[in-house]
């Protein structure tokens, strides 16, 4: 049966009239909003006080959008030094949800949310899944986790904003999640990309087509990933994979999100979260076009503004196409996941992209760092197709990997092709890099 596919643009009419606002009327919210929203930080919490006031700036000072420049950054430390409320922008007792990410080191990162925020949140997220296809009425699987990490609630309460039945199934469960996707026949699901690929390696298993599924639109974040990624998706479940993109200290998913109908970059909801792009070594701002590190500010955040926070996701501002907001491309991923090779920069999307174009190879991957003889060495695991596994030519294959990633990331790497099924799956993030180097 051909499916009805949802790649179409949406009723106009059915947008929020800021998605099709002109620049100028954008502009004029952006800053009355952004104004509020430093007033807001530097009356309410002690931090923004202090950093405003060491830097010589004050929220009146911010006459037009490009002075927000003028203001210090926000880091990851600063929210760990105000560990765990420090930095809420309200009392305690107006913030009806805390989450928290965790954070590969140290102790996580706490975020809060009063009940405007919460509503907020659920608007932009209804809009991002009305972007990816999403339409009221269907189904909803959430195979994002429920917990502390954002991507479960988040989609949830926006998925019932827009007028979905959902399905709070979280991550994990695998052979779970592909029953209740064969009994509910959902036409949405919300999931991280990596675990997609487990849920459909599940089907498969279970010798179902995922293709045949119900399935019409895909809506993925939370972790870097490809174009190929994205065609390898789209094929095996028939189905349109949009990007959505988010973090918990700026507000957890639906910063941004892709349309369906164009797929040429994520449309970032400017009306309640201000993009700039600086270089990550010096801070400075770059141009629109230019590529450089994403600092947010949010501009209608109660429990938790955030004024310039460095996110260290590395990608470029592009202008609106499908809806008049800004895009954002496809992340390459953060900068602190970028290894250094022997002198060379190296992203797991870069080397995802090439394992995608060898039909014999799974997208199944792992990149460990090691340091042998006081040089750094990469072996880049991946696991073959099963119809490959079985008796291809696994050296010549494993040689040819070599000589691309060689050829298009400029890094000398030691390839293992291993048995389908040796590397473990992720429920929800995947871990792309083990770094095996002493700790310095
Ligand atoms: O991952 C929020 C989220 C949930 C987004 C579900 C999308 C879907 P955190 O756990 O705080 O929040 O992690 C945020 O994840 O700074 C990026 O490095 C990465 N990330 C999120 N979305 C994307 C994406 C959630 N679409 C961090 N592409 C961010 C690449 C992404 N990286």
């Amino acid at each position: 049966m051909t499916k009805q596919r949802r790649n179409t643009p949406p009723d106009r009419t059915l947008l929020d009239p800021i998605e099709t606002a002109s620049r100028d009327e954008i502009a004029a919210l952006q800053l009355s909003r952004l104004r509020t929203t430093l007033a807001h930080a530097y009356a309410n919490v002690p931090h923004y006080r202090a950093s405003f006031d060491a830097a010589g700036v004050h929220p009146d000072d911010c006459k037009v959008l490009s002075d927000l420049a003028r203001f210090p950054f926000l880091t990851k430390d600063d929210l760990r030094r105000h560990y765990p409320f420090g930095l809420f922008a309200v009392p305690r007792q107006r913030v009806v949800r805390v989450h928290a990410s965790s954070g590969t080191t140290g102790l996580p990162t706490v975020v809060g949310y009063t009940a405007n925020d919460i509503d907020v949140w659920a608007r932009v997220m209804a809009r991002s899944i009305r972007a990816a296809g999403g339409r009221p009425g269907d189904l909803v699987h959430v195979a994002y986790g429920y917990g502390l990490f954002t991507g479960g609630l988040g989609a949830h309460y926006g998925a019932e904003k827009l007028g979905c039945t959902v399905v709070p199934m979280s991550g994990g469960q695998t052979e779970k999640q592909v029953q209740l996707i064969n009994d509910f026949g959902p036409a949405v699901i919300m999931v991280t990309p990596s675990y997609m690929l487990a849920i459909a390696d599940a089907f498969e298993a279970q010798g179902i087509d995922p293709s045949t599924t119900s399935l019409l639109v895909g809506i993925f974040g939370a972790e870097p990933w490809t174009e190929s990624m994205r065609t390898e998706i789209e094929a095996r479940f028939d189905m349109d994979a949009v990007d959505i993109y988010g973090l918990s200290e700026v507000m957890g998913p639906g910063v941004a999100n892709e349309c369906v109908e164009t797929k040429d970059g994520l449309h970032i909801w400017e009306d309640h979260f201000y993009p700039e792009i600086v270089d990550p070594a010096t801070g400075e701002a770059v141009a629109d076009g230019e590529h450089g590190e994403i600092v947010w500010t949010s501009l209608t955040k109660e429990a938790f503004p955030v004024v310039r926070y460095r996110s260290r996701d590395l990608t470029r501002l592009l202008p609106g196409t499908a809806r008049s907001m800004r895009r954002m491309e496809k992340i390459t991923g953060r900068s602190d996941d970028m290894l250094i090779i022997r002198g060379v920069n190296v992203f797991p999307t870069q080397i995802e992209e090439i394992v995608l174009k060898d039909d014999r190879l799974s997208p199944h991957y792992l990149l460990e760092v090691r340091r042998e003889k006081a040089l750094d060495e990469l072996d880049v695991l991946v696991e073959c197709r099963p119809d490959f596994a079985a008796g291809g030519d696994r050296d010549g294959a494993a040689a040819e990997l070599r000589h691309h990633i060689k050829s298009l990331v400029g890094v000398t790497a030691r390839v293992r092709l291993v048995d389908p099924d040796s590397i473990e799956r992720s429920m929800g993030k995947a871990k792309r890099v083990i770094d095996l180097r002493p700790k310095t």
